[in-house]
């Protein structure tokens, strides 16, 4: 048997920072789904004797045991809710569409993929049809990566329990609650590739360090007014309202970084020179444009298709020099993964 999907990234709005449990998140977060950083993956399934789920790995086409044992590790983890693990070996392919250095989180998409791969192949093994397919994948996808949840829906995603969206969980996303603004469709996210090396805190440790952190209550409240004025601003159609609620929570991420103990930064000079280039072509233009970050340096521009033209004419001249070769991937909303049938 054998299983291919696609399945793209995605870039938080509302931002998943703190967790409990396995995985479980302490506040709700909204996403939108990416296009064209995504991972592709594959995987065959051969008969076996012993009982421990077990995979070998190709990653870009070449072994990557560091990569092997961790999938393994969380196919251990889920093994009694796939019994087909216990007697199939899992030959795993998968490739990233974006530079394995390039500093894009490719856990949400390699988790998401393999969840839906996963999925899949219950199914051909006889597994039951799960009543909502992809709200199953989104639940596997989290206890890889949590942000993982969100990238198996199109558009826009919810992830974690909140009285603003019926139905939603901890456990798994939801896709968009709302009816979103015709101002927001096909959201352009030019991501600003400001420094590729490797982060000097993984976000494993940043949620962790958010157990102490004497801002967590706040943070936990501002994220809930936060995402309840966002699901509000998605319906009007508000440019500069939508700009101020992310912007707010891209620099609230960081902030809770570099006020946890130990303290820590990830943003370098650029990244901090960016965001004022951003906000002042804004002050200066009036046009529809803001910033978000991850957890690392590089910065997220997103902005409307029908303005396109003139703001990546901006980033080109003013941004582009900030970058480590110059360098930008061009994404925008995707919808959702796919599966490929050879
Ligand atoms: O999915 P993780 O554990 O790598 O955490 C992701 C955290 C952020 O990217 C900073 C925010 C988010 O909601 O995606």
């Amino acid at each position: 048997m054998n299983v291919t999907w696609k399945s793209p990234s995605n870039i938080a709005l509302i931002k998943y920072w703190g967790k409990y449990g396995r995985q479980l998140p302490r506040n709700a977060s909204l996403s939108i789904t990416l296009d064209e950083a995504h991972t592709i993956t594959s995987v065959t399934t051969e008969k076996k004797r012993t009982k421990k789920a077990s995979c070998s790995l190709l990653f870009e086409g070449k072994p990557n045991p560091v990569f092997e044992a961790k999938v393994q590790d969380f196919l251990r983890s889920i093994q009694k809710d796939f019994p087909f693990l216990g007697s199939q070996h899992l030959l795993i392919e998968t490739s990233n569409s974006f530079p394995h250095s390039a500093g894009i989180a490719s856990s949400a998409s390699a988790m998401s993929a393999l969840a839906l791969c996963l999925c899949s192949l219950d199914i051909l093994h006889g597994g039951k049809l799960p009543e909502d397919f992809f709200r199953k994948a989104s639940n596997y996808a989290r206890l890889g990566s949590g942000s993982a949840a969100r990238s198996v829906y199109p558009e826009f995603s919810v992830w974690g329990k909140t009285n603003l969206v019926p139905l939603s969980s901890n456990q798994y996303a939801l896709a968009s609650p709302v009816h979103y603004h015709a101002n927001f469709n096909d959201i352009q996210d030019t991501i600003l590739l400001v420094s590729r090396s490797e982060k000097s805190v993984s976000s494993r440790a940043g949620h962790a360090l958010m157990d102490k952190h004497p801002m967590a209550r706040i943070r936990y409240r501002n994220a809930v007014v936060r995402l309840e004025k966002l699901l509000s601003v998605l319906t009007t159609g508000d440019w500069s309202a939508f700009a101020s609620i992310v912007e707010a929570e891209a620099l609230e991420l960081h902030a809770l970084m570099m006020t946890s103990d130990p303290s820590y930064i990830l943003m370098t000079p650029n990244t901090l020179d960016i965001i004022q280039r951003i906000r002042d072509f804004r002050e200066r233009t009036q046009l529809p444009v803001c910033f978000t970050l991850d957890a690392g340096p590089n910065v997220h521009v997103l902005y409307p298709y029908y303005e396109k033209r003139k703001v990546r004419n901006f980033i080109q001249k003013e941004l582009l020099p900030l970058c480590q070769d110059n360098q930008a991937l061009y994404d925008h909303m995707g919808r959702g993964p796919i599966q490929i049938f050879e």
